[in-house]
């Protein structure tokens, strides 16, 4: 399955059909009385009809049969994957979580759409207007099930095995240090390969676009090319007790029954479609003199807000780069942020915060609770002799930033590692560098 093929750009007008059917996808027209071999046309909207050019998504899918053909929806058990953010009090503390436990096989089988646990959030799926962190760890892979997404998007971060992701358009392979994204209404499942572990960066309501470039110009951080979308491949398989159709609706999960493969699209075109980015392909700007740049710099995508500049979330890497900063302290500076920041890592070791981060853990910091790096990390970076350095080498961490005020879920609350005692510690040996003289110095 490495030997995939996949499409280059970002939100193109795309067209792919399975070598294994040549002309399937109609010439000239969308909707022909009879479509080639006998498929069906269907169209998925990813925006209002109306949109701009500019934002305006869809595609048309040509499928052994239309999706229309399932039984009746009916509620089904959906563990932890809640958008009632009321489920506790709000709490503005630092938050921290060790590594997420991903079930062991042997004692409880766990695929990944049962795997799905939300850990904070707001905002509303109804008004479409708001955005989930889900993290999901499962074992084994979706057997004769599928997945579609009603609410908003997906942007899937693996940390702990890769997924072979199939579409409707086609199949990916995304493994750590790679993301994906599946838009709104896409079916898809996932085959894993053993203890299989992530995050997931929900939005209801607007779609995932890479940020404007301003000053920086026409090249740099992700480039469109290096954007990856499946080619079509269809299976045409009868499940002989049934294919399940899972859908989430307005934050419940609801299954229906259908007989065939939902994966039998023979050729599709348009703008809307899911695809996957490797991080390594990120081309890092940063300051080459002194101070820093605002951590906007290392957006991948950005999920926009309807107000200028503000963002529903951004998609945040720090990769590796080279530190040259002049009389500056390089690691990040203590600060307050207006928006929420949920941190992940992928791999490696996040320098601001050496105690309890580790690879497939997360953090949370919420509006305007003030962090930074800790004593360790401020005494060592104050006194260091300043040379150009790699940082961050062999390390990948991430952030969702978001402009809303999200609340954990009961979920999170009670697998955060509560580090109100000992996390103080982090700061209490910051001891105060203010000296009297030198107010006096300078009467
Ligand atoms: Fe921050």
């Amino acid at each position: 399955m490495s030997n995939l093929k996949y499409l280059t750009g970002f939100g193109n007008e795309f067209a792919s059909e399975d070598p294994r059917c040549p002309g399937a996808l109609p010439e000239g027209q969308n909707n022909p009385q009879v479509c080639p071999y006998g498929l069906y046309a269907e169209q998925l909207s990813g925006s209002a009809f109306t949109c701009s050019r500019q934002t305006n998504k869809r595609s048309w899918l040509y499928r052994i049969l239309p999706s229309v053909c399932h039984k009746p929806f009916a509620s089904m058990e959906q563990g932890y994957l809640t958008h009632n953010w009321d489920e506790v009090d709000p709490e503005p503390n630092q938050l921290r979580w060790m590594p997420f436990i991903v079930p062991k096989s042997s004692e409880k089988k766990v695929d990944f759409v049962m795997g799905l646990n939300t850990l904070c959030g707001a905002g509303d799926v109804r008004s479409r207007n708001g955005i989930a962190v889900h993290i999901y760890t499962c074992n084994i892979s979706m057997t004769d099930k599928c997945f579609y997404n009603s609410d908003g998007d997906f942007l899937i971060v693996p940390q702990l095995g890769k997924l072979l992701i199939t579409t409707e358009f086609g199949k990916m392979m995304v493994e750590p240090n790679e993301i994906c994204v599946i838009q709104q209404g896409m079916c898809f499942k996932v085959d894993v390969f053993g203890e299989t572990r992530g995050y997931i960066l929900e939005v209801f309501g607007a779609h995932f676009e890479l940020p404007d470039l301003g000053p920086i110009g026409a090249n740099g951080l992700a480039n469109p090319r290096d954007f990856l979308v499946p080619v079509a491949c269809y299976e045409d398989y009868k499940a002989p007790s049934g294919y399940t159709l899972v859908n989430k609706y307005q934050g419940k999960l609801f299954a229906a029954q259908q007989g065939f493969s939902p994966f039998n699209v023979v050729a599709w075109h348009g703008n809307y479609t899911p695809y996957k980015y490797n991080l390594k392909n990120f081309m890092v700007i940063n300051c080459v003199a002194f101070d820093h740049a605002d951590p906007s710099i290392f957006t991948v995508v950005t999920a926009k807000s309807t107000r200028p500049g503000v963002a529903i979330a951004d998609f945040v890497i720090f990769p590796p780069r080279w530190g040259v900063a002049n009389h500056t302290f390089r690691p990040p500076y203590y600060h307050r942020n207006c928006m929420s920041e949920f941190m992940g890592l992928i791999k490696g070791h996040y320098e601001a915060k050496e105690q309890g981060f580790q690879p497939g853990g997360g953090s949370l910091h919420s509006i305007m609770t003030p962090h930074g790096p800790d004593a360790d990390c401020f005494e060592k970076a104050s006194t260091a002799d300043l040379q150009p350095e790699r940082v961050a080498e062999g390390t990948m961490a991430f952030m969702f930033e978001s402009s809303f005020s999200m609340a954990v879920t009961k979920w999170g609350l009670e697998t955060c590692n509560r580090l109100d005692k000992n996390y103080q510690k982090c700061w209490e040996p910051l001891k105060s560098h203010f000296n009297p003289n030198w107010k006096s110095s300078t009467k």
